[in-house]
């Protein structure tokens, strides 16, 4: 094998144009592609910038060499030193950024050889993920995923610049901590020091932030990795990246402009994008009841239309029931798809069912009349009225759930989607921002039969709220706001609580004790009484962030080395079983057998 010894990299695959011809250079890199014609081998070589195509003939560099260049197979590291020539016209490849020259190679040396790899390095291939995940270092080498890390890493630079230059200061937080309150399982760590012990992985910077505030630091940030013990989605990674941010004396408008200005800084440079600011702000209510989501894509419209009103008082059970319980019956529109297959509206008839409906009904306005399953329980009067209400025309199709208000918002916001999706109205090259402000104070687990924080319990209620918070928490909102990318909760913050009455009132009513509270957060509490500064913040999916912006519908694809569905690192096999020893180490038995 030869070395790099006496060779100096001068020029890089990816950038050579025109301007270049002529000029004697030296280039490192893969072997991405290899065509043997005889005489003449061409390759497409490529280093981080890109691919170039060099050329071996055998009648300009000799046998031996030539004969070397044989020998050459895919991901061989190469050194080359060859000239820059144009190409001719009809050999000019305009897909190829360097595709109008080659460099004709006159010293080749092999640094070193490759295994067949698994699958293509190339951009686009169609590879089961976990393949991809096991040889990450092949995946990664191809442009594309490349292309989603250095985005990642202008993203970062970017957002950097921006906080310096507006007087904010990145401090560390510690990752072997306390637990900390966002409302997911914590990953433990032993304390070998302290038998019986453990540290929780922060979910989120949130108590050092705000003791930061109390500390005086004003103006606080953080690009700072977060660990949820969660299920995982496309979405959700067990360890992630925040934009973390804090800081004292603003009120929650001016929180909103500064992150606009952020965001609109971040898409100008990055992407060369123009972002329209103010944003457009909504209601958490508006949200629900229009788009039956607190994450809305508004990229295509498709709005909940309430037809209880039409379908009250007739002998159709199951809208009665609902309509008695203080439910609703609300539908979307599918333009142009009263012809649905049947077979189609069985499926939907499972999908709602995921997000808690009981069931779908539906309304297809077909050429040949009216088709619904609870035609026989009203005149055609109603239907002519629905479909005057909804905006319906020949031809449309409603879908439609009566329930809870929420579970109707549940079903039919995620069927909103779905059938977005298979129509094909997203414009995927649009950016929908919003902000969704205004968000209840609590809300209700039915699994533990107790109010929740909705964020987390150091979030502000709006004040003429306070007095219901004890008394009734269902009416309570809170001064929380989350900012909304495409149908994907981006960011979310809130201003929060500073005085230390109101605070044990909180923890009160989300069924606190005083002592459970002092166990969790005393000496978040404690540091509460040296003189706190009003403050409030929010903290950003920096992943989900850069997933959108790359186009990518996996947050996997924007990590260099995630996690896969069941938490799993595939390529170095973690998590792992360890030894007696260490275990013993840590005063640590576990409760099950050894895997056989
Ligand atoms: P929150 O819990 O809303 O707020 O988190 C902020 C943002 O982080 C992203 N996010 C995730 N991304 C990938 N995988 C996950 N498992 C995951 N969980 C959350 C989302 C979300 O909007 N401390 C508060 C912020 C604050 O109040 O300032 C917090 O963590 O994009
Ligand atoms: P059932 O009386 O359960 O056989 O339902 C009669 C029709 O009403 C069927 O087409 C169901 O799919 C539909 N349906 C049942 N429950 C609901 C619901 N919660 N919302 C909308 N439609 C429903």
């Amino acid at each position: 094998m030869d070395t790099l010894q006496g060779m100096t990299r001068d020029a890089h695959c990816g950038e050579l144009r025109v301007k270049d011809v002529d000029k004697e250079i030296t280039l490192c890199g893969w072997v991405s592609r290899r065509r043997d014609h005889g005489g003449l081998i061409f390759v497409d070589l490529r280093d981080r910038s890109g691919l170039v195509q060099i050329v071996f003939d055998a009648a300009a560099m000799g046998e031996e060499a030539f004969h070397k260049a044989e020998s050459i197979r895919s991901e061989f590291v190469l050194a080359v030193i060859g000239k820059v020539r144009a190409r001719t016209e009809d050999t000019v490849n305009k897909n190829m950024e360097t595709g109008e020259i080659e460099v004709v190679i006159s010293e080749l040396r092999i640094l070193n050889k490759a295994k067949t790899p698994p699958f293509y390095i190339q951009d686009g291939i169609d590879v089961d993920e976990t393949v991809r995940m096991r040889y990450r270092y092949l995946d990664l080498r191809r442009p594309e995923m490349q292309q989603n890390l250095i985005l990642r890493h202008k993203v970062a630079k970017v957002m950097r610049d921006f906080f310096d230059a507006h007087g904010f200061l990145e401090i560390e937080t510690p990752m072997l901590c306390k637990s900390t309150p966002e409302g997911a399982r914590d990953f433990l760590v032993p304390s070998r020091l302290n038998p019986g012990e453990f540290y929780a992985l922060p979910q989120s910077p949130q108590i050092f932030k705000q003791i930061l505030q109390v500390a005086g630091f004003e103006k606080y940030f953080q690009i700072v990795r977060c660990f949820r013990d969660e299920d995982l989605r496309a979405d959700r990674q067990p360890e992630f990246t925040q934009l973390d941010i804090e800081m004292s004396f603003m009120s929650e408008e001016e929180i909103l402009t500064l992150m606009e200005e952020m965001i609109k800084d971040l898409f100008d440079k990055t992407l060369g994008k123009k972002v329209e600011t103010p944003l457009r702000r909504m209601t958490w209510d508006d949200a629900m009841d229009n788009y039956g989501s607190d994450k809305p894509d508004l990229r295509f419209d498709m709005k909940l239309m309430d037809i209880s009103e039409y379908v009250t008082g007739s002998e159709f059970k199951v809208f009665n029931d609902v309509l008695a319980n203080k439910g609703q019956v609300k539908c979307i529109k599918v333009d142009g798809y009263a012809n649905i297959p049947r077979r189609e509206l069985d499926s939907l008839v499972e999908f709602v069912k995921i997000y808690g409906a009981k069931g779908l009904a539906w309304i297809q306005y077909a050429e040949e009349g009216v088709k619904s399953p609870f035609k026989k329980f009203y005149s055609d009067e109603v239907f002519e009225k629905i479909k005057e209400a909804t905006g319906s025309k020949t031809g449309d199709l409603l879908l439609v759930v009566a329930d809870k208000r929420l579970t109707v918002a549940a079903a039919l916001g995620a069927l909103r989607v779905e059938m977005a999706k298979r129509r094909n109205l997203i414009d995927p090259d649009k950016l929908n921002f919003l902000w969704i402000v205004d968000f209840p104070m609590y809300e209700y687990s039915e699994e533990e039969k107790r109010w929740k924080a909705m964020h987390h319990p150091f979030t502000a209620p709006r004040e003429e709220d306070e007095q219901y918070l004890l008394t009734d928490p269902e009416r309570v909102k809170a001064k929380a706001y989350d900012m909304v990318l495409n149908g994907v909760e981006i960011g979310g913050g809130s201003l929060r609580i500073y005085q230390a009455d109101l605070q044990e009132k909180v923890f009160e009513s989300l069924g606190l004790s005083k002592e459970e509270a002092h166990n969790k957060f005393g000496f978040m509490m404690d540091a509460f009484e040296y003189g706190t500064p009003p403050h409030g913040g929010i903290a950003f999916g920096l992943d989900r962030l850069i997933m959108i912006m790359a186009k990518r519908n996996s947050i996997r694809d924007v990590i260099a080395f995630p996690k896969n569905q069941s938490a799993r690192d595939v390529m170095s096999d973690a998590p792992s079983t360890t030894t007696e020893k260490q275990l013993q180490e840590l005063s640590i038995r576990t409760a099950l057998k050894k895997k056989s």
